[in-house]
């Protein structure tokens, strides 16, 4: 495939459905790109599997908003690689981007090397694990689980629990930190709005919010708390500065953030070698 100037490859139109993303998505996908280089290259031969999960797959491409530009979405950016995945677990609600995505995947991919579900992700864990190969000393397997919501309302942080203690896994997490939490900070602050309980799988957020409120803004606190979350699952968070903020470039203004977890500080050290790849827009405002 050809590649422009951000590193992504272009492809031309194929007729099917190819939802509009904002330009600023971008940089997000040239993340993901970088990281899944770098892990798969680096731990093939570790490994006897190599298991690719992506809980929000979209169709599989998508058309940048007011360019004339398509570019692949994750899952086949996640099978641009040399050395790819042993096999793809793609989740995805729309029934119509997954009859899509089935077409684009299985046009490259072996179908025994892939599985699409469909449905809300956080009713399909089991669904997903029934797809993992058997694992032992002898047969050992590592999976990277991409997750990319629209929004905190999308993934449970249960979800997240669960697959992480039944694999060995690494995640990559667009966490919405200002595009959601900031944004609709007066609705979730209400006692009885369950969005950031379930995000966090958490109740007692909203006690340290009340400390936290005077020095710190509701998105970056549903960022780091989210990922406190993670470090009590055993993945490595040494703070903020480790997150990729993602900006609207001409406000300036950080709209989400990614963040890589694993348990491995070779992971860790994967990430900041994808970040620096990315070369991200220097931040203003966190
Ligand atoms: C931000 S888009 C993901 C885009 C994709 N990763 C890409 O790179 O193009 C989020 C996707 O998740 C889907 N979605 C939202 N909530 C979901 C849920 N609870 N379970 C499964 N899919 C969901 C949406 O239909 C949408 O396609």
């Amino acid at each position: 495939m050809e590649k422009n100037s951000f590193e992504l490859p272009v492809l031309t139109d194929d007729g099917l459905l190819t939802p509009e993303i904002k330009p600023h998505s971008l940089e997000k996908y040239r993340a993901i790109s970088y990281y899944l280089k770098i892990f798969t290259t680096s731990m093939k031969s570790k490994w006897n599997h190599l298991i690719y999960i992506d809980l929000f797959s979209g169709s599989g491409r998508s058309k940048i908003e007011g360019q004339d530009l398509i570019v692949p979405g994750s899952p086949l950016l996640a099978l641009d690689l040399e050395d790819r995945f042993d096999k793809y677990v793609f989740c995805e609600e729309d029934q119509w981007k997954c009859d899509v995505l089935e077409k684009r995947v299985s046009a490259i991919c072996d179908s025994k090397n892939f599985k699409i579900i469909q449905g809300d992700v956080n009713q399909n864990v089991q669904s997903i694990l029934r797809e993992m190969p058997q694992f032992s000393k002898s047969n050992t397997g590592l999976t990277f689980c991409l997750v990319d919501p629209y929004s905190l309302s999308n993934i449970r942080f249960e979800t997240i629990k669960l697959l992480a203690e039944k694999l060995r896994v690494d995640f990559l997490v667009l966490i919405p930190s200002n595009m959601d939490a900031r944004r609709n900070q007066d609705a979730y602050i209400d006692p009885d709005e369950t969005t950031v309980d379930n995000f966090l799988g958490d109740k007692n957020w909203r006690d340290v919010w009340e400390i936290k409120r005077k020095t710190m803004k509701f998105g970056v606190f549903v960022l780091e708390y989210f990922c406190e979350k993670m470090k009590e699952l055993g993945y490595v968070y040494k703070g903020m500065d480790d997150t990729m903020p993602v900006y609207l470039k001409e406000k300036n203004f950080a709209l989400y953030h990614l963040m890589l977890f694993s348990k491995h500080p070779l992971g860790y050290r994967f990430w900041n070698d994808a970040k620096k790849g990315v070369n991200p827009q220097i931040g203003f405002d966190f």
